[in-house]
């Protein structure tokens, strides 16, 4: 075992995950591109530290296979920036409960056999984190696993929208069970929320006042599928508006979130950001913009620097949620901050200055 490998089980086996399991491959070959993380190090943890050892997923063209294969099943989007070898590391088939959207379900088939035992097999892989990437909306299927690691004592990362970290109630039982619990909803290196809400404080600290906003994207990976169903679409969007409306108290027009699935986008995704403002006596401003990022690396990016910051937590014995580094890597984290305060808190909790 490597002096500083960081164990984890991923549950969904999708964009993130491939994005993930190639940074962490792609890492140990070239050094040179560290500058692109947004930590080279944290703590004394690299990106290649992290160990992946266990698996779910419910997808037939993913369980009983190594994660290497996995990663490159054709219904992921992620492209392959890397060859991965196999792991050894075999998804096992998760618990099913609402994971898949009426829309998933017409393109993925549920894997015949047994679900696993989650807790059992967190417990016999000694895995110090499981990290939560399955699809937006599945709110029993995220809650299963947040039980499941709290059952079996180690950190839960929850990548998805669904009210965990934010929830006093899933706060109170990791702090009692001293256990770690980082979320809610990631936050990709260059998304449309974390951009967004950075065009507005920029343009609100210079006085500008913001009248009406909108952040909309396309793209075409599986999790813009599964948001085609109305309830997911609306609780995405949900959470995304929350996040932008806590900077502002006037009150402003803002919508956010995914307009629309066009599958020839594969992993891409196109967001259009406008604003509209008054300056100085009135003065009219207007900003009209187009970003275009992939989503697997997008979203992994931050999280290979939530995993490190989780160890670094678990090792000083952290417990229920730790608000510098969910207001870091999360749309949703229990307590909010703008982003140059969440980074700043970030800094100092690894530097042990903040003790959560
Ligand atoms: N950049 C990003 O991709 C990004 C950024 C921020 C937040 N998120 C959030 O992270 C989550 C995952 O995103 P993604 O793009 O990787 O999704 P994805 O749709 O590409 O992958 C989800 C995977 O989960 C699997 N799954 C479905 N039900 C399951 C269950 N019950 N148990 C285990 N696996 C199950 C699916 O088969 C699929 O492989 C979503 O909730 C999304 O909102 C993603």
């Amino acid at each position: 075992m490597l002096k500083n490998e960081i164990k984890v089980a991923i549950a969904g086996v999708g964009t993130i995950a491939s994005g993930l399991v190639q940074g962490i491959t792609f890492f140990e070959e070239h050094q040179d591109k560290r500058k692109n993380l947004l930590h080279p190090s944290i703590g004394r943890f690299e990106a290649q530290d992290i160990k992946i050892v266990a698996a779910f997923d419910v997808d037939s063209t993913k369980v009983g296979k190594d994660i290497a294969k996995a990663i490159f099943a054709p219904i992921n989007s992620t492209p392959k920036f890397i060859e991965v070898e196999d792991t050894g590391v075999i998804v096992n088939k998760g618990p099913v409960k609402d994971g898949l959207s009426d829309h998933l379900k017409k393109v993925i088939t549920i894997a015949d056999g047994e679900e696993v035992n989650v807790v059992e097999k967190l417990k016999e892989t000694k895995a110090d984190v499981l990290v939560c990437a399955i699809p937006t909306g599945a709110e029993e299927a995220v809650i299963a696993y947040a039980q499941a690691a709290l059952e079996a004592e180690i950190a839960f990362i929850n990548c998805t929208p669904t009210t965990i970290a934010c929830e006093p109630s899933w706060a109170r039982k990791f702090k009692k069970a001293n256990v770690c619990l980082i979320g809610d909803d990631l936050q990709s290196q260059a998304g449309g929320t974390v951009l967004h809400k950075g065009f507005l404080d920029v343009l609100k600290e210079q006085g500008v006042t913001i009248k009406d906003t909108y952040q909309l994207d396309v793209a075409g990976g599986l999790e813009t599928l599964n948001t085609l169903d109305d309830d997911r679409k609306q609780y995405k969007r949900e959470v995304k508006e929350r996040t932008l409306k806590q900077s502002f108290k006037n009150d402003i027009n803002l919508a956010s979130g995914t307009s629309d699935y066009l599958e020839f986008l594969g992993n891409r995704r196109i967001g259009h950001f406008w604003i509209r403002g008054e300056g100085f006596m009135g003065m009219p401003v207007k900003i009209d913009m187009r970003l275009e990022t992939l989503d697997g690396p997008n979203g992994a990016a931050t999280l290979i620097d939530v995993i490190r910051a989780t160890k670094v937590a678990i090792n000083r014995a952290g417990s229920g949620p730790i608000s510098s580094i969910c207001a870091y890597g999360f749309k949703a984290p229990p307590v909010f901050s703008d982003r140059h305060n969440a980074h700043k808190w970030f800094n100092e909790y690894l530097e042990g200055i903040r003790t959560e």
